[in-house]
């Protein structure tokens, strides 16, 4: 496994190895401080290219002023022997000033779908996500790019930032992954004492109860919406629970819907804050 930290070298390095033939590449960005739900997206590029990349960078444009960019949870180490151990041919490292060097100041103004539900929350978020993804896959040109289905919203907004802009890459979506008890994992989980984790429990509990009531033909969002609501908001009394939104959305454009017919095409969507940290999940309901 090689590490590169320029983008210069990383196309360099990529010529080399595909001087001979046209092997493909999969590229699977990252924030690090890796998970299973990294490891999928990675076991998934193995499996469909002939090379994989990484990509390890905590992008400070998609934090908010006060939101954990300083405290963002690092471990290069153990990233670097995850990747290793996955099968993982090329990560790409860049330095601050290699992805945003003195006088940079190009960003990507992302459309309608970025203005909604986290875009609203967190104002500039998804210009910051979509600057440093158009600049991942300008630098590393790869056939298939890879991102998990927990941030759903993101994954709206790169597929059309890649279709828009011609990026060229497919952009491929993976499941969420959780642990048993039903957690999204998330590297933000870290900042969660035990109690705040048997709390943020409730996130998931809500939106498989939700999805449960539709799939036995319930199709009021307003009901769906209630039932997440009620289950985040019962338990451990001594833990702060802020919930941002709840949101039964049509799963491409994040537009509120009335109803979710039997098709349906649509996603119950959360964002709340347990203690301090802010988490988010959803499921689809199709
Ligand atoms: O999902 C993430 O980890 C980040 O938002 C991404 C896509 C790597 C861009 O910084």
């Amino acid at each position: 496994m090689k590490i590169i930290e320029t983008a210069t070298a990383f196309r360099q390095e990529w010529a080399n190895v595909n001087e001979s033939a046209k092997l493909s590449l999969g590229l699977v960005p990252t924030m690090g401080f890796l998970h299973e739900g990294h490891t999928s997206l990675v076991k998934k590029s193995v499996s469909q290219n002939d090379v994989t990349a990484a990509t390890i960078f905590i992008n400070p444009t998609q934090f908010g002023e006060n939101e954990d960019y300083e405290d963002y949870p690092r471990d290069m180490r153990s990233d670097l022997e995850i990747l290793d151990h996955e099968g993982v041919d090329l990560v790409f490292v860049p330095s601050l000033d290699e992805m945003y060097p003195e006088g940079f100041e190009t960003f990507i103004d992302v459309g309608s779908v970025a203005s909604r539900l986290e875009g609203e929350y967190r104002p500039g978020h998804f210009r910051g996500v979509a600057t440093v993804v158009c600049k991942l896959l300008s630098i590393c040109r790869p056939d298939r790019a890879y991102f998990g289905q927990k941030d759903a919203q993101q994954c709206a907004v790169i597929t059309a930032l890649n279709k828009d802009l011609s990026l060229g890459s497919e952009i491929i979506v993976g499941d969420t992954v959780r642990s048993a008890d039903g957690l999204a994992l998330s590297s933000r989980n870290a900042y969660l004492s035990n109690r705040e984790r048997g709390k943020a429990l409730s996130i998931s509990r809500g939106l498989f109860a939700a999805r449960e009531l539709w799939q036995s033909g319930e199709k009021a969002a307003e009901k769906l919406k209630s039932v997440v609501v009620d289950e985040i908001l019962t338990g451990d009394p001594d833990i702060s629970v802020q919930i941002d939104y709840v949101s039964v959305s049509d799963r491409s454009s994040f537009i509120e819907v009335g109803l979710v017919e039997d098709s349906g095409n649509a996603i119950i969507l959360v964002a709340a804050e347990v203690g301090t940290t802010r988490l988010i999940d959803n499921v689809l309901l199709v």
